[in-house]
C-alpha cells in the first residue's frame, strides 16, 4: 500500500532552472533536465494543431510552473508561521491538544461517530494493545434538510442515530466513552471541546455560531438518558495521523484527499500561541492546518482563474475554503465542467456542458482511460453530460482527457506543496504521511503525482506516502484511548 520515495536519490529527476527557487525547496542541478520543466503536464495532442494551441492557450491559467509552485510555497510558510502566533493568517493552525501518538497500549471499547460527509457513521470499537479487535458500524444518511437547516436539528439526529446503534448492540444502558470525528474548522478549547468556525463541504446549518459542538452533541445524548460522555474532539486528519501511526511510527502527517482536503502534523508544542490548558509537560501536538481555507484572504490570488471563480460563485459556500476548491473532490468535476464550459463559450468545444453533469468520479474515469490510452468510455458519459444533440467525437474525448489530467495535476501539485512544506519543516530522518479519503483511494495515478511533486518540493528529504484506513472511526478511538491515558498520567 505504501511507496517509498526517497526524494534524496533524485529517483525523478532534479535539476534546477534559472527560475527555480533559492530558498532551499529546490533540487540541485540533475542530468535529468529543467527542474521547472518537470511540474509541467504533458501537451494536447490532437490532430487539428492549431485547435490544441488555441485550447492550451486558454487553459494555461491550469498549469503551474515549479517557480509558481515555489511562491505558494512561501506564502503557505507565512500563513503557516502567522496561524500558529495567532496573526492574522487563512490558515487556521489548530491546536488539537492531542499529545501523542499511539504507542501500541491502547486499550478499551469506544463509540466513535464520523461526521463530515453526506453519510455519519457511528462505530463501536474495541481496542487490545493497540489493536483492534472488534468494530461494528452503521451508516445513516444526512439529507439536504438536515445539512442545510437549523444546527440543532443535525445534532438532534445525531443523538437520534446513537440511540438507535447502541439499542441494535443492547448497550443503551451502559456506560461508555466517545470520540467524536468532525471533519470541520474548529476553535479547540480542550481535546474534548470546540466551536465550529464554518461549515465546510456540503453542510451549512444555522444558528452553531459560538457553539460548542462537543457540548452540544453531549446534551443531546443525555436529554435521551444515554450515559455517553463525549471524551474527545477530533478532526478527521487527526484520526488519519493516529490510524497511520499506528501501522508506522515514522508517521507525523495526516492528510485527508477526499470530498474537502486538508492535513494535520505534530509540531513543537512551544511553538503553538493558542493554549486554554495547561502544557508546561507536552511536548509535541497535532496542529490541524485547516489548509482548505489557505487564499481565503488573497493571498493566493496569483493562481486563480476565471475557472476558479465560476466553481466559487456555484458552491454553496462562495468566497470561503478557496484551496479545497482546487483539490477537493467535491469541486474538481465542476473544475472540469468549469474548463470545458469555459472552452465552450469560445468555438474551441462543441458544447457548454450544464451545472452538476461532471463529476469527480468522472475525471478519474477520464484519467484512467487516458493513462490507458482509450478513449470510447470517456465520450459516452461527455455525451450524457452534454446531452444528445452535441456533436462530440474522440478528439473531443482526448481534449477532456487532457483537461481532467491539467486539473489532476494541478489538485496534486498543490496538495504536495503543503505536505513538502510540514516535511521539511519536520525535518525528520523519514516522515510518514499518512492519506485517506475518496480522491486518494479512487484517482488512479494521483498518489503516483503526489510521489513526484513531494520529491521536486522537499528534495533532500525522505518520505513515504502511505494509504491510511479509516481514521475517522479506528482513529477516534485511538485518540480517544490517548486521551484516557493522558489524563490517567496527569490527574489534575
Ligand atoms: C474541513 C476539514 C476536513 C477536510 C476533510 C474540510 O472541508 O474544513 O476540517 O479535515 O474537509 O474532510
Amino acid at each position: 500500500m505504501s511507496t517509498a520515495v526517497d526524494s534524496a536519490l533524485g529517483r525523478v529527476g532534479l535539476g534546477r532552472s534559472p527560475d527555480a527557487p533559492l530558498n532551499g525547496h529546490a533540487a540541485p542541478d540533475h542530468e535529468n533536465g529543467n527542474w521547472d520543466e518537470q511540474f509541467l503536464p504533458p501537451p494536447l495532442r490532437i490532430d487539428d494543431y492549431n485547435r490544441a494551441q488555441k485550447i492550451e492557450s486558454r487553459l494555461s491559467g491550469l498549469v503551474l510552473s515549479g517557480a509558481t509552485l515555489s511562491r505558494v510555497s512561501d506564502v503557505f510558510e507565512r500563513e503557516l508561521e502567522r496561524g500558529l502566533k495567532e496573526e492574522s493568517s487563512s490558515l487556521q493552525m489548530e491546536n488539537t491538544y492531542v499529545p501523542e501518538l499511539p504507542n501500541g497500549t491502547e486499550e478499551g471499547l469506544f463509540l466513535a461517530l464520523d461526521l463530515g460527509g453526506t453519510n455519519f457513521r457511528v462505530l463501536l470499537l474495541e481496542l487490545r494493545a493497540g489493536q483492534l479487535v472488534r468494530e461494528d458500524v452503521k451508516h445513516y444518511h444526512i439529507n439536504q434538510a438536515l445539512r442545510l437547516g437549523p444546527g440543532e436539528d443535525l445534532f438532534n439526529f445525531l443523538a437520534d442515530c446513537v440511540q438507535d446503534f447502541v439499542r441494535s448492540e443492547g448497550m443503551d444502558k451502559e456506560s461508555l466513552s466517545l470520540g467524536f470525528t468532525f471533519s470541520f474548522p474548529m476553535r479547540q478549547h480542550s481535546i474534548s471541546s470546540g466551536e465550529l468556525i464554518t461549515w465546510t463541504k456540503s453542510f451549512k446549518c444555522s444558528g452553531m455560531n459560538g457553539v460548542d459542538v462537543a457540548g452540544l452533541l453531549q446534551q443531546c445524548l443525555h436529554a435521551r438518558g444515554l450515559d455517553i460522555t463525549v471524551r474527545v474532539l477530533l478532526n478527521d486528519t487527526t484520526g488519519t495521523l493516529m490510524a497511520g501511526a499506528q501501522i508506522d511510527p515514522n508517521v507525523g502527517i495526516g492528510v485527508i484527499l477526499g470530498t474537502g482536503s486538508n492535513g494535520c502534523y505534530m509540531e513543537r508544542a512551544s511553538r503553538v500561541q493558542h493554549w486554554e490548558a495547561a502544557h508546561a509537560r507536552v511536548h509535541d501536538v497535532c496542529v490541524d492546518v485547516e489548509w482548505g481555507a489557505f487564499g481565503d484572504n488573497g493571498c493566493l490570488d496569483f493562481i486563480r482563474t476565471d475557472i476558479d471563480r465560476e466553481v466559487d460563485q456555484h458552491s454553496l459556500l462562495a468566497a470561503s475554503f478557496t484551496f479545497e476548491k482546487y483539490i477537493g473532490g467535491k469541486y474538481l468535476g465542476e473544475v472540469l465542467r468549469c474548463s470545458l464550459a469555459a472552452l465552450g463559450r469560445v468555438g474551441l468545444f462543441p458544447a457548454v456542458p450544464p451545472p452538476g453533469s461532471l463529476l469527480t468520479e468522472h475525471l478519474s474515469l477520464f484519467e484512467e482511460e487516458n493513462c490507458s490510452g482509450g478513449w470510447s468510455r470517456t465520450l459516452f458519459v461527455l455525451q450524457q453530460a452534454c446531452g444528445e444533440e452535441a456533436r462530440l467525437g474522440p478528439e473531443e474525448a482526448l481534449i477532456t482527457q487532457h483537461v481532467a489530467q491539467l486539473i489532476s495535476n494541478r489538485a496534486a501539485q498543490l496538495a504536495s506543496v503543503c505536505i513538502a512544506a510540514l516535511i521539511r519543516r519536520m525535518d525528520r530522518p523519514l516522515t510518514g504521511v499518512a492519506v485517506d479519503g475518496s480522491v486518494y483511494k479512487c484517482h488512479p495515478r494521483i498518489s503516483t503525482l503526489m510521489n513526484k511533486y513531494i520529491a521536486l518540493l522537499a528534495p533532500n528529504h525522505k518520505f513515504t506516502l502511505m494509504g491510511a484506513e479509516d481514521g475517522s472511526g479506528k482513529g477516534s478511538a485511538l485518540t480517544a484511548a490517548i486521551a484516557a491515558r493522558v489524563a490517567a498520567n496527569n490527574p489534575s
